[in-house]
């Protein structure tokens, strides 16, 4: 396995071991942390972290996931770098990899972060596009495996905007690590069928199964895991609120949804999650189309069910290990 130098673009570049060793890399990470032992394996290195849209969890993840190995930041707010504007992603990937060991980007097409690696000598990772976010599938899948013990053979039930970015990279991973995949939501908002097709053959070799539904119940009995994300992703047009709420409301994550599953069920979401009013999109749309819970009914979101702190936890503990392998030999030569 050879991951020295390899960038990380999407899930579906990697096959099921490499998948394996990263989720294995990470739990290392996380009892060194756990253990308080020390593992600057960089000192020496830089990392640049460039993000086109905001984020609180992948910064902060990259950040100290970085401060842990050793190397050296720099962020690139929204507003604060020139790439785009004035000047292309390909210099700006020529002009980052000159002064830094690996680049981070989150952004809009994933054209964009393919084009960067393209340009770029050192790994570019991906922290989000409108198609893929796979540093959150791998932390999403430790946090299931933590609290399973295995991964083969579950159900992972994805409700809600089933062609977004996290659905995408659900998908892929259910797909490679030979987990079943149901994702549910509705017609308009089915995932791509190219996609589908792909993952459906990887998901075959590895005796798992991919399920595109409009039915709630197909999840009955079966879901060993409920994720749901925001109806409406960033970079989306806001007047799409309505037409959204409209057609996802009856995708809401309830207890009762959750009971209809399996006693057993867990409940996961990339956050940040709209549950409650205690922020100000929240607040807007409750004013506007008078709901006050979105994707999530709060009485599960606060449940002991809901894994989603340990999610945002294991963000960062899966980025410092997708970091780590690509850029180790470096530092061994
Ligand atoms: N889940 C996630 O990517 O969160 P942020 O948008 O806060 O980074
Ligand atoms: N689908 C969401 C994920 C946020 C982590 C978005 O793109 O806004």
């Amino acid at each position: 396995m050879d991951f020295y130098g390899r960038d990380f673009l999407r899930i579906l570049d990697f096959n099921e071991a490499e998948l394996r060793y990263m989720l294995d890399t990470a739990r290392a990470f996380k009892e060194l942390k756990q253990q308080k032992k020390s593992h600057k394996i960089f000192p020496n290195n830089n990392i640049a972290i460039l993000f086109e849209k905001t984020s609180t969890r992948t910064r902060c993840s990259f950040e100290v996931a970085a401060h842990d190995l050793g190397m050296g930041v720099t962020y690139l707010d929204p507003t604060g770098s020139q790439m785009g504007h004035k000047e292309s992603i390909a210099d700006t990937a020529r002009v980052l990899a000159k002064l830094y060991d690996g680049i981070e980007y989150r952004g809009f097409g994933q054209d964009v972060v393919e084009t960067l690696a393209e340009n770029s000598s050192v790994p570019v990772w991906n922290g989000l596009t409108d198609e893929c976010h796979p540093t959150q599938v791998l932390a999403d899948f430790l946090t299931i495996e933590e609290h399973f013990g295995k991964l083969k053979g579950l159900t992972l039930v994805f409700v809600g905007d089933a062609r977004n970015n996290v659905a995408n990279s659900l998908m892929a991973m259910s797909a490679k690590m030979g987990v079943n995949f149901i994702a549910c939501g509705p017609e308009e908002l089915r995932p791509n069928d190219k996609l589908v097709d792909e993952c459906r053959a990887i998901a075959e070799q590895n005796g798992a199964t991919i399920t595109i539904t409009s039915d709630l119940k197909e999840l009955e009995g079966k879901a060993d895991a409920i994720y749901a994300d925001v109806w409406l992703s960033m970079g989306e047009d806001k007047k799409k609120w309505g037409e959204r709420i409209e057609q996802l409301k009856k995708y809401q994550v309830t207890m009762d949804l959750m009971n209809r599953a399996k006693p057993t069920t867990i409940f996961l979401h990339a956050l940040p999650s709209f549950h409650d009013l205690n922020t100000t999109v929240a607040r807007e749309v409750n004013e506007e189309f008078g709901i006050a819970e979105m994707e999530v009914a709060n009485e599960v979101f606060e449940s002991d069910r809901s894994l989603v702190f340990d999610e945002a936890e294991n963000r960062m503990h899966t980025i410092k290990a997708v970091m780590f392998l690509t850029m180790y030999k470096k530092e061994v030569k």
